[in-house]
């Protein structure tokens, strides 16, 4: 049974990464976030911090710790830096985890210990420019030549794309099988015929580099294949069931971000001779917030409960993900409207805040996927037509 109880390592956790926050990333986070720059000291730092490989197990110089701990961490750089945290939340969920669940014991011991350490960053290579929802339809080709095989083909929306070391890259090697054809491949990325673009100039976590990837005949040794032919497809999903855990509590950070700096500015601003969180009108917004942002913490803490317990949680990590990502726009919007004019320019935070939750309705599989997602968790095993 779910109990949402934190013991002294993981408020340890949650308290070391809330300092870290307001003295590390706070200081230039307006700036990265008007430059799209990069914060290469910050992710020194947060690797310093353990920040990178919390999960991993400590023989690959991992933190060995929880998922619980983990989320904690997310959120509170969440409630300050947006982009710091997509960068951890992939290197730490869908590349570590993934390769330290799925990947062979050289792969793991010549990849995790760089990884985690902050010398090399990781990405996750799913998107393509004609399949995002659809992720089975891959157009990326893999062919199998004697020890190796050719990767040719396209990715984008590549987070960390233009500074990963590692790309994880799923590709179809045999296109009869359909989903069952696609494999998932450790690519370096200075081999040769890897080619970066140039960085997305987006909405928000501008900070955070997202690349389209061109492979052109790139060879891959077969011993760079995760898992067995064929096992990509699943590879990749149950990669992005751990790694909606991290983008839930991405989305908490923001929208407990949003709601903290609006409770504070509603208790200091005034009108009509009192502050402004005494007027109804702000005081249920701000009652809404905090229930909401409740409620979501719930589910994104049971389910990296049910991660830590082995059970499955791809039912929960969705829901997590959809009703943190919906928390996090809709209350951002109202922290913006609860400030005013000051909601309205980058000093005070709140509007980044608003542009950085949009995308968490997207990424990492969209609100509409994970109720997709759901709802065939849910109706499993039913009968159609009912009897
Ligand atoms: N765990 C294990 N296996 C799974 C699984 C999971 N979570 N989900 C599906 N599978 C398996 C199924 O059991 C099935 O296996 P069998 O063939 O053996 O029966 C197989 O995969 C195919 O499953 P579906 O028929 O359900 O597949 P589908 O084509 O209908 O697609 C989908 C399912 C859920 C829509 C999936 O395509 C999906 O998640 N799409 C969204 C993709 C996404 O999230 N992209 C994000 C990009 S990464 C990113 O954003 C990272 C970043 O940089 C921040």
């Amino acid at each position: 049974m779910f109990k949402y109880d934190l013991t002294e390592e993981q408020l340890a956790v949650r308290e070391a990464a809330r300092e870290f926050a307001q003295l590390e990333l706070l200081p230039g986070v307006i700036e990265r976030d008007r430059e799209m720059k990069y914060p290469q000291e910050e992710v020194v730092k947060m690797s310093e911090m353990g920040f990178m490989g919390m999960m991993v197990d400590p023989k690959y110089g991992g933190g060995g710790m929880d998922s619980i701990s983990y989320v904690l961490a997310m959120e509170e750089i969440s409630k300050i830096d947006a982009s710091c945290a997509v960068i951890m939340s992939v290197n730490n969920s869908l590349v570590c985890t993934g390769l330290e669940r799925f990947g062979s014991e050289e792969q793991k011991e010549k990849y995790l210990p760089k990884l985690v350490s902050g010398e090399w960053i990781g990405s996750y290579c799913l998107s393509e420019p004609s399949s995002g929802s659809d992720a089975s339809q891959q157009k990326t080709m893999a062919e199998l030549i004697g020890d190796h095989y050719l990767l040719n083909g396209t990715k984008n929306w590549i987070t960390n794309g233009g500074t990963s070391k590692l790309h994880i890259v799923m590709a179809q090697s045999n296109p009869v099988l359909d989903h069952k054809g696609i494999n998932a491949f450790l690519v370096e990325a200075d081999w040769n015929g890897v080619q970066i673009s140039a960085k997305e100039d987006k909405l928000g976590i501008r900070a955070s580099d997202t690349h389209t990837i061109m492979y052109s005949d790139v060879k891959v040794p077969i011993e760079n294949r995760i898992g067995e032919e064929g096992f990509g497809f699943k590879f990749a999903m149950q990669a992005l069931a751990g790694g909606r855990i991290g983008i839930a509590a991405q989305a908490l950070g923001i929208a407990g971000g949003a709601y903290e700096l609006s409770k504070a500015y509603a208790a200091e601003r005034e009108s009509f001779g009192k502050p402004i969180s005494y007027h109804q009108a702000i005081g249920f917004k701000l009652a809404e917030m905090a229930t909401d942002i409740e409620a979501a913490r719930l589910l994104v803490y049971k389910a990296a409960w049910l991660k830590d317990q082995g059970q499955d949680y791809n039912q929960a990590a969705s829901m997590a993900k959809l009703f943190a990502s919906e928390t996090a726009m809709k209350h951002t919007v109202e922290a913006v409207q609860i400030h005013g004019g000051y909601g309205y320019v980058k000093e005070y935070h709140v509007e980044r805040l608003m542009r950085d939750a949009k995308i968490t309705q997207i990424y990492e599989g969209t609100s509409e996927i994970q109720r997709l997602v759901i709802a065939r968790s849910i109706l499993k095993g039913m009968l159609y037509p009912p009897l």
